[in-house]
């Protein structure tokens, strides 16, 4: 029997979760940062890393406490050491260092989006391999092929924003709250999901994707319809519900297609993956989880995505990585460093 501790703090969640390898998650704790954030419509790193250090102590006594464990039934720490705020990660390697160095137990570091793609794996121990894994979260959108556990390869990546941040920097166009991505899934629903403004579809040759052409069609569009003042950068009409409806649902069908089909594009170059699975906080959205679940049954294959608490950032995927990584005698050292 092994217990990993894991630990998260690459951005904004403090993350702390014990994970056994015959029995799973016994605990995932978390304390989500949004409402400082929500002020300033995006992360602000400097009071990320402080609040980690105000939260860290009590997540992971609280993630502990859920499991009935205590630091010495531990047999592993497993922390985020990559990619993310440098500050942020800061104080999450320097806790789990402190602690394996005082409790004398190994230490794992894990990188923050190794975690994303084998979040799966935590609710459907069954997902077979290989298979095309799409992340899509606030920092990242990538696709990979993932032949095992720790055995990936990226086969295209966002050149400019994530599709996560694409939701955000919107939603912000229009004086929504962050993050954006539930907010314009809500207004979305209101009119059914239906393609009013036909924003590009970005094709890139390859299983790359970019966004940011996205944000600067909606920007102009909201300028054409007088709903938008480039000089003061304000949106002029906050009570106009039926606009910011017909946007969200616009933006949400167009970010759909661009992901159907770099899936379609991937297994095409990739027939062998048997299924598909979605990750990152953009996977919570009910609609792309649908449609994408649809097309994979169209093309013959099973369609995987985590339940949405282990979707969004979660130390619980990090514990996972952490109890194969051990089984795989891939251990680091108190010299482990933090990585952007
Ligand atoms: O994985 P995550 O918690 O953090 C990162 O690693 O970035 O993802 C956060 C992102 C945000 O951009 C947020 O707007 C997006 O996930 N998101 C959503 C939804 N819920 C969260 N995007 C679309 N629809 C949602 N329901
Ligand atoms: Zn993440």
């Amino acid at each position: 029997m092994r217990k990993i501790l894991g630990i998260e703090t690459s951005c904004d969640e403090t993350a702390a979760a014990v994970y056994e390898d015959t029995q799973g998650i016994l605990s995932s704790v978390l304390y989500s940062q949004t409402d400082i954030h929500k002020l300033y419509g995006g992360v602000v790193p400097e009071l990320a890393s402080r609040s980690h250090l105000q939260k860290i102590n009590p997540i992971v006594q609280s993630a502990l406490n859920e499991a009935h464990a205590k630091l010495d039934n531990i047999d592993v720490i497993a922390v985020t050491n990559k990619p993310g705020l440098p500050g942020s990660l800061l104080i999450g390697v320097c806790f789990a260092k402190a602690l394996a160095y005082a409790l004398d137990k190994p230490i794992i570091g894990i990188n923050h989006i190794e975690g994303h793609v084998f979040s799966p794996f935590l609710t459907n121990p069954n997902i077979p391999f290989p298979h095309i894994c799409l992340t899509a979260s606030g920092g990242h959108t990538s696709i990979y092929l993932v032949r095992g556990f720790g055995d990936y390869e990226l086969l295209g990546t966002t050149r400019d924003d994530a599709a996560g941040e694409a939701f955000d920097k919107v939603a912000k166009l229009m004086g929504l709250p962050y993050p954006g991505g539930p907010v314009i899934e809500k207004l979305a629903t209101q009119v059914n999901f239906v393609d009013f403004c036909k924003y590009p579809r970005t094709k890139l040759d390859n299983l790359d994707f970019s966004f940011s052409g996205l944000k600067t069609a909606v920007l102009y569009d909201l300028v054409n319809k007088g709903a938008y003042d480039m000089k003061e950068k304000k949106f002029l009409r906050p009570h106009d519900d039926q606009l910011k409806q017909e946007v969200s649902s616009s933006l949400l069908v167009c970010i759909t297609d661009i992901f159907k089909n770099q899936i379609k594009k991937a297994l095409k170059a990739h027939p062998e993956a048997k299924a598909i699975t979605l990750v990152g906080g953009v996977a919570c959205n009910k609609y792309i989880r649908k449609e994408l679940g649809e097309l994979c049954q169209k093309l013959g294959r099973e369609f995987f995505v985590p339940a949405p608490k282990y979707c969004t950032d979660n130390a619980a995927m990090i514990a996972f990585v952490g109890n194969y990584k051990a089984e795989q005698g891939k251990f680091s050292d108190l010299e482990l460093d933090i990585l952007k």
